[in-house]
């Protein structure tokens, strides 16, 4: 048996014996997604955080997705896989940012990109993912709402659910944001037929131009429905990988190798390992009270996604 074999095999037995639940994030590598339980979007990995039967849940992704796994179980045990895997746009806006924005715009709803610390979500009034943001936004009561912290997805919702006032303030991926126009325009050249699919964490210069904008589950599932077999793929270049080894008649490109992101890129098959044996990652602790006042705008976002 080959070393990465061997290594799955042995996480396989000890999930099994620890009652652990894996959750991998789209972006992870094709090693770890093997032995999630559960692979998707941060929409559906909250779904699943809050579903699991297991009492441990091991998170591979970054720490904004495990707290979120933490605030929906906060009697399960919670593992990130490796401690040093955040979202740089998960801490882009302090508390005390949202309390000033909050007196400067008196009335407005607060919608936070489930991208965001678990502090953070104590002061929002609801969150959002890519895959569930339209639906959401389109569903407040509010007229007026403030959208942090992403602002190219900001965008993009707000111009597909006009009749909202949505405030944009600062902040966005600084992965996505690396895709520029003229990307989409070189790449273009080279496979003019390919469908151009993207994020909306991408900048609006660069979303406006695609046949469709959706979260990683999202572009996944555009390819399985479509009949095209070329793709230029704006978002975490990994997705390119993952899909050309699903689809071997299709091809993917990425529109730009600058497309990485450093972070959901750092855990390994041997730290999910180490981190199932108490040898790695990290449990994830959080107060209670924080738990408690986040909980609600997480538990909003399924109310009406699920409605
Ligand atoms: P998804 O909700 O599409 O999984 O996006 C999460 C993310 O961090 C993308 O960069
Ligand atoms: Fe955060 Fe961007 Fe990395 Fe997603 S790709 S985890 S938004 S830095």
């Amino acid at each position: 048996m080959d070393t990465i074999k061997g290594l799955q095999e042995e996480i396989r037995k000890l999930k099994k014996e620890k009652d652990v639940c894996i959750l991998a994030h789209a972006y992870q590598s094709q090693d770890i997604l093997e032995i999630a339980d559960y692979v998707g979007d941060s929409y559906g990995l909250s779904v699943k955080a809050a579903d699991a039967a297991q009492r441990t849940m091991l998170m591979c992704g970054v720490r904004f997705m495990a707290e979120t796994v933490k605030i929906l179980s906060p009697h399960k045990t919670v593992l990130l896989s490796h401690a040093m895997a955040g979202c740089p746009m998960a801490e882009q806006f302090s508390v005390d940012d949202i309390r000033a924005l909050k007196e400067q715009y008196p009335g407005y709803a607060v919608a936070a990109y489930i991208n965001t610390t678990a502090e953070l979500k104590t002061v929002c009034d609801v969150c959002v993912t890519s895959s569930s943001a339209v639906k959401i936004i389109r569903s407040l009561e509010n007229k007026q709402v403030l959208f942090i912290p992403d602002c190219s997805l900001g965008a993009w919702v707000a111009a597909q659910v006009p009749e909202k006032e949505i405030q944009l303030v600062q902040g966005g991926c600084p992965v996505h944001r690396n895709i520029t126009a003229a990307d989409v325009k070189a790449m273009r050249n080279i496979h003019p037929g390919a469908k151009l699919l993207v994020h909306p964490e991408c900048l609006p210069e660069v979303a406006k131009q695609a046949d469709y904008v959706g979260s990683t589950t999202g572009i996944m599932d555009y390819v399985k429905e479509s009949e095209a077999v070329e793709f230029l793929i704006g978002t975490e270049n990994s997705i390119v990988q993952h899909l050309q080894f699903a689809y071997k008649k299709k091809r993917f490109y990425p529109l730009s190798a600058a497309c990485i992101c450093s972070d959901m890129r750092l855990t390994t098959l041997v730290d999910v390992y180490d981190c199932i044996n108490g040898t790695g990652g990290e449990q994830i602790v959080l107060p209670d009270a924080v738990m408690d006042q986040a909980r609600g705008c997480i538990q909003k976002m399924m109310e009406l996604e699920r409605k």
